[in-house]
């Protein structure tokens, strides 16, 4: 595939990695034009890309709509000349999922499937260009749990625990449908739990954050021994570009950090990062907000990645370590207040409230 020109359609780009994605890749790829179509959910924040359209003349635009639409995506596909689709768009925070699984539903399950219809088409209607590609940005969560030992491969068999893991299998599946019945280009890859910049404060990382820096309670499901492997944001955009560069139609991708922590863990190392920064010491010290909450129902013990595959077939390990690539997150969030404040809509605080009051 041609790497250095092309027009690609990025779903849900005012999202947390969308908009990491569009921003790293306007950067990495000179030649590059993104179109984002992005329905502004709670999740998505224009803001995020505002600066782009005057940053890089003719090589962005934003449409305001929803991957639901039909009649949008077929505009978009007669006004672009589209090369490729990287479909992030979702309803993606399993604790949302628990209380209200409908949306995760319409959006992962149906979204993705009138994408795919409606792509299929314009595909074929264009004479079923080799070097199209849709990217389907998926979660390791669809392979269910993994006790202390053992590791998720591109062989482990789906066993969603959540409604949001049970959305986005669905969705994988029917990726991998419309590659096999109807030949479209089409890859999943499926990727351990990000942080980094842009994150919505209701995932675990940005929301101890910000709790540490206001002093309020740190709400830890059970224990806090659940395991997940963490990844920086800007690793997994960059293993998406070599997805789409260089993966092979069909296949699946597992994408990992080899960073396996504790929550405990990272709930220790966010309040000591903090307490140095914000010289907090003694009887001051952030730990002593963390407070065990009622567990979230089903909650999957660990997840971690064997990302050997993507390693020896296309090249990409992650670049980051997690020490250095939290700290920057912390110092990201520390600076960007006035983006925090911006996202914290009437809509957040009844989450909040919602999720944690009385647990
Ligand atoms: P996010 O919730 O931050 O962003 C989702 C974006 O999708 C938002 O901008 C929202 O407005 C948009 N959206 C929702 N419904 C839409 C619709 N109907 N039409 C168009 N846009 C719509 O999510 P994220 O954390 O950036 O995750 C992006 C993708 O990556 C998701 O598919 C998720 O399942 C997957 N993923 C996320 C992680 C993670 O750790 N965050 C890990 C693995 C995979
Ligand atoms: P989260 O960031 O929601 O990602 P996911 O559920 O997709 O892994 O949660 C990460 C881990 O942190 C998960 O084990 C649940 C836990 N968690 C808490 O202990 N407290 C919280 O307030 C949240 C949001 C998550």
């Amino acid at each position: 595939m041609n790497a250095s020109t092309g027009t690609y359609l990025v779903t849900g780009g005012a999202g947390f990695i969308g908009t990491n994605f569009i921003r790293h890749t306007l950067k990495l790829r000179p030649q590059w034009r993104i179109v984002c179509l992005d329905a502004l959910t709670y999740a998505g924040n224009p803001g995020n890309l505002a600066d782009l359209t005057k940053l890089y003349p003719g090589r962005y635009r934003f449409v305001h709509g929803s991957i639901l639409d039909e009649a949008l995506l077929r505009v978009i596909i007669d006004e672009e000349t589209l090369d490729g689709v990287i479909h992030f768009a979702a309803e993606s925070h399993v604790d949302r999922s628990i209380l209200a699984p409908q949306a995760f539903i319409e959006t992962n399950v149906n979204g993705t499937c009138q994408l795919l219809k409606v792509f299929q088409s314009g595909w074929e209607q264009n004479g079923k260009p080799e070097n199209f590609r849709f990217v389907h940005v998926s979660t390791d969560e669809v392979y269910g749990t993994l006790g202390d030992t053992g590791y998720f491969t591109e062989a482990s068999p789906y066993a969603p625990n959540s409604p949001y893991s049970a959305s986005k299998a669905a969705s994988d599946h029917f990726v991998r449908a419309w590659h096999h019945t109807y030949g479209l280009p089409a890859i999943v890859t499926n990727c351990s739990n990000n942080y980094g910049p842009y994150q919505f404060p209701e995932k675990l990382i940005p929301l101890m954050i910000l709790n540490i820096l206001e002093e309020r309670e740190l709400p830890v499901y059970g224990d806090g021994a659940n395991i997940r492997d963490w990844l920086y944001v800007l690793d997994h955009c960059e293993a998406l570009l070599t997805v789409l560069e260089r993966g092979n139609p069909g296949e699946t991708y597992l994408i990992g950090g080899g960073a396996e922590k504790r929550n405990l863990e990272i709930v220790h190392l966010l309040c000591d990062l903090l307490d140095r920064l914000l010289t907090r010491s003694g009887a001051q010290g952030s730990r002593g907000l963390i407070r065990f909450v009622t567990d979230r129902p089903g909650h999957d013990y660990r997840y971690a990645i064997d990302a050997t595959k993507i390693r020896n077939e296309l090249g990409w390990q992650p670049r980051f370590r997690f020490e250095g690539a939290i700290e920057d997150t912390v110092a990201w969030y520390l600076a960007h207040m006035d983006w925090v404040a911006s996202i914290r809509s009437g809509e957040y605080r009844q989450w909040i409230e919602t999720n944690y009051n009385n647990r």
